[in-house]
């Protein structure tokens, strides 16, 4: 019988375990109510009565160790799947939603412009930001002493020769006009720059789509049904366009399109500040001069063109009041569009 004490003494310091399932089982398989060491106790009442005292001793060392040996066992097991738990974090806790980006309302209405105009067969035309005089102004028939050339009103980067920022993306048109033949139909988005002083209603810095097309027997008839579409596409079947005489260098007639006011429909309230309309672009035909500049014979051919601001659209279809916002970044603006496609 002493060896067998002694066997499971051994086997007891033997063990070595860091899962609490693992120990538990081991407990029960030594100090369990049908356990090694019941067994040992059972057999321990047959023994001779000298020989007990010896034995009674190793049972008793045999189960002192037995029982601190599980509980420190199990104490460490415990105190490794806490630190765990700590690093892993709660696995069974719902994630954090990630928040979504939406695009910025400018993008958003430019995308809208353009995809109007491919609908009726424009395509999208791209150009340089830093641009020369040539494109700029003089091939659009700018007159040399034309104050738009002055300073004040355009950024400079060099003069002589002329380096500057474009002041609108018709110089697009002159590119694309340089380097392809007629029919042209073309929409040019892009950023422009003006010297002006920042308010809620001017900025240095804004968007242009500009348009157009050139053909055989292209007429004013065209420009405005064009428009008139656009004007539906954009702000709703209900819409109607006015268009008053004005003035460019680059087209000759030149008009101001205004579209009825989509807030009031037209009766007059304080964003169309009571006249029922609302300036969204200019246009006209474009002047033989230009034509010909680009080396396209104004016999043949004529065309018109269009252009609009598009942080000027997007005040008008989303009551922006402050053209600021667009510039700021302030996300509590820029959600407001999270749900526009
Ligand atoms: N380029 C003009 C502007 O920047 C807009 C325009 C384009 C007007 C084409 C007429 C025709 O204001």
């Amino acid at each position: 019988m002493i060896d067998k004490i002694n066997d499971l003494i051994q086997k007891v310091e033997a063990f070595k375990s860091q899962a609490v399932p693992e120990i538990e089982e081991f407990r029960i398989r030594i100090l369990g109510k049908k356990g090694e060491l019941n067994a040992l106790l059972e057999e321990f009442k047959t023994v001779a009565p000298e020989a007990k005292r010896e034995l009674g001793q190793k049972i008793n060392q045999l189960k002192t160790l037995a029982t601190e040996k599980i509980a420190t066992l199990k104490k460490m097991a415990e105190e490794q799947s806490e630190t765990a738990a700590q690093t892993i974090g709660d696995m069974t806790r719902p994630g954090s939603a990630e928040t979504a980006g939406s695009r910025h309302p400018i993008s958003l209405v430019r995308k809208q412009i353009l995809s109007i105009f491919e609908r009726m067969g424009y395509t999208v035309a791209d150009g340089p930001e830093v641009e020369d005089d040539w494109h700029v102004f003089s091939a659009l028939n700018f007159p040399p002493e034309h104050p738009a050339r002055d300073m004040q009103d355009t950024f400079f980067i060099e003069k002589n020769p002329d380096v500057l920022l474009r002041t609108h993306t018709s110089s697009i048109q002159i590119r694309t006009m340089e380097r392809q033949k007629p029919p042209i139909r073309v929409v040019c988005p892009g950023r422009v720059f003006r010297n002006e002083a920042i308010s809620y209603r001017a900025h240095c810095i804004f968007h242009q789509v500009e348009g157009l097309y050139v053909d055989e027997n292209v007429s004013f008839a065209d420009l405005k049904q064009s428009i008139l579409y656009f004007a539906k596409e954009m702000f709703g079947e209900q819409s109607k366009i006015r268009l008053r005489p004005s003035y460019f260098p680059f087209t000759e007639p030149s008009g101001e399109v205004d579209v009825s006011c989509n807030l009031c429909g037209g009766k007059g309230c304080n964003v169309c500040k009571g006249t029922g309309w609302l300036e969204i672009m200019g246009c006209g035909m474009v002047d033989p001069n230009v034509l010909e500049a680009c080396g396209i014979d104004s016999k043949k051919y004529s065309g018109f063109a269009f252009g609009m601001g598009i942080e000027r659209v997007a005040m008008l279809k989303y009551g922006v009041k402050d053209l600021r916002l667009y510039f700021e970044n302030d996300v509590r603006f820029l959600h407001q569009f999270d749900a526009v496609l």
